[in-house]
């Protein structure tokens, strides 16, 4: 009787350092996960949505005019980016109410096909308004939109 005893007591023993090893690994997992919940939780705001549109589209308008194409359409609402809502940190400073209409001015420039300033001018000149506005008021995207740029 007394040694069946010691051996459960000695069977229980493992079976709970075993349940600790178990434990321990579920927690390192779970600090794994909780290292990057910003990435999952991440929620572009209204106005990044636009701004990620406008790098997209300016990025095809880039192949465009490398490849000879003359645009025609902006199907981007641009009138969204007096509305838009910002992120935290963000908001429409004067610096932002001196450069959005220039800026919205130059993007609609770009497929004005009757304009007699050459197509490639035309679309750095609305990618350096982009870069004007962001010098000052989100400098993070800069490098990559210095890639829009036609050289
Ligand atoms: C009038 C100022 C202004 C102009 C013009 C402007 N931006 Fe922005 N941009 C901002 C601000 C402010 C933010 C931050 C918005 C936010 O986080 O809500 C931003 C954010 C961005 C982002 C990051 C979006 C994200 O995922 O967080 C990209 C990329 C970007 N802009 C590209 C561009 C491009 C390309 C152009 C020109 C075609 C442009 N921007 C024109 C002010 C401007």
């Amino acid at each position: 009787m007394g040694s069946y005893l010691n051996n459960s007591f000695f069977a229980c023993g493992l079976i709970l350092l075993f349940c600790l090893g178990c434990q321990e690994k579920a927690e390192q997992k779970d600090t794994e996960v909780d290292a990057k919940p910003e990435l999952v939780m991440y929620q572009p705001s209204e106005m990044a949505n636009l701004m990620n549109a406008m790098y997209a589209y300016n990025l095809q308008l880039k192949q465009q005019i490398i490849d000879g194409e003359v645009p025609a359409s902006m199907p981007l609402d641009l009138m969204k980016l007096h509305s838009a809502e910002m992120s935290n940190g963000h908001q429409r400073t004067a610096v932002w109410n001196n450069f959005v209409n220039v800026f919205i001015e130059s993007q609609q420039s770009v497929v004005d096909t009757l304009s007699n300033i050459q197509l490639k001018e035309r679309y750095n000149a609305a990618i350096n308004n982009c870069l004007a506005c962001h010098k000052t008021e989100c400098t993070g995207p800069i490098p990559k939109i210095k890639k829009l740029l036609i050289q």
